[in-house]
């Protein structure tokens, strides 16, 4: 018999929505060594259902955490990536009052352990845009485990409808659905990002290499779509921003991290199918009864394990000034 798990009915927190939560960080409070300040700006309702519309059921609360989360919980992939980006970063985040980017931060938890590998922390002003609602609150939460004399504002938005005019020193996107896997809009994407780069900022781009679970998704999506089916992958990435340099003084530079996902199969089947439906984007009762079996079987023949590869672009913009030289 094949589990048919129901979905939580309460996706969404009904309370006014938090938009913005600035947190100013120093080294004082006696008893957690923190002093927090917190602006919290709360706006109208309709952002946050703007956003809600923009956000797949995989970021939403399903029975007090997400199914990104659930994730999380099996895998070292956010330890391994953390250590590779901690020493990006220790290479990058050199001046003090440095300004950075996070394009869809989660839980933030990736870029707090990246940051807690830093040998000497700066005075970073962080902007963390997050449009899924759930994951914006974990991750106003771990932003209070940030350096200390950092300076945070959550913005609870998609990068599509992120209104800006500052320039930004680091940008971050961590796998990020923002092509939804259409290749085709990645340029357009990333165009974007390198103008909102300072001319000497730089660009980070982590996506999955051709894994285990690249191979998942390619078998599994194509069946359940009925077509081909091809996720964006960190060559994609590596390929438009090499052209991009082509054309713009830009220095390319690659990385990659190893991780494994232990799925608890068959201990804990709640959690393998929140995790199956992640990786799928589609909920489990919709699928064919066939789809499920070889889901399984397909677990079952790898003993539960999945590995995995993050992969890693570093795009740094070569200001003109040292471009002659
Ligand atoms: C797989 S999680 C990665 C989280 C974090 N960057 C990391 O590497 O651990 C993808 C995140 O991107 C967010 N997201 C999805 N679409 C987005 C968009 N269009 N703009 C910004 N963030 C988006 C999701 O809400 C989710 O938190």
């Amino acid at each position: 018999m094949v589990p048919d798990i129901q979905q939580g009915a309460t996706l969404w927190n009904p309370d006014p929505i938090t938009v913005k939560t600035r947190v100013a960080l120093s080294q004082k409070d006696s008893a957690t060594h923190f002093y927090l300040t917190r602006f919290v700006k709360k706006t109208t309702k309709e952002r946050g259902d703007l956003t809600m519309d923009n956000v797949g059921f995989e970021y939403r609360n399903k029975e007090g955490e997400t199914a990104f989360e659930t994730f999380l919980k099996y895998s070292n992939e956010k330890e391994k990536s953390s250590a590779v980006l901690g020493r990006i970063l220790n290479r990058l985040l050199i001046r003090d009052g440095m300004t950075f980017l996070d394009v869809g931060s989660g839980n933030g938890e990736f870029l707090r352990l990246a940051l807690s590998r830093i040998n000497h922390p700066q005075r970073v002003e962080f902007v963390l845009l997050e449009p899924s609602r759930d994951l914006a609150n974990q991750l106003r939460l771990t932003t209070h485990h940030f350096p200390c004399n950092s300076t945070v504002l959550v913005e609870c938005s998609t990068f599509e409808n992120l209104i800006t005019n500052s320039q930004f020193d680091i940008i971050l996107a961590s796998h990020v659905p923002l092509a939804k896997d259409q290749l085709e809009k990645l340029p357009g994407i990333f165009e974007r990002m390198l103008r909102l780069l300072k001319p000497d900022g730089s660009l980070i781009v982590v996506l999955r290499a051709k894994d285990d679970i690249h191979e998942f998704r390619t078998v599994f999506k194509s069946w359940l779509m009925g077509r081909d089916y091809r996720s964006v992958i960190i060559d994609d990435a590596v390929s438009i921003l090499e052209d991009f340099a082509r054309t713009m003084p830009l220095r390319i530079s690659k990385f990659s991290a190893e991780a494994e996902l232990h799925l608890p199969y068959p201990g804990n089947m709640r959690d393998v199918i929140s995790i199956v439906e992640f990786f799928l984007n589609k909920k489990w009762k919709e699928f064919p009864d066939n789809v499920r079996q070889s889901v399984l079987e397909y677990i079952r023949q790898r003993k539960s394990i999945l590995r995995h590869i993050d992969g890693f672009v570093v795009a740094e913009k070569i200001p003109s000034s040292q471009t002659h030289l």
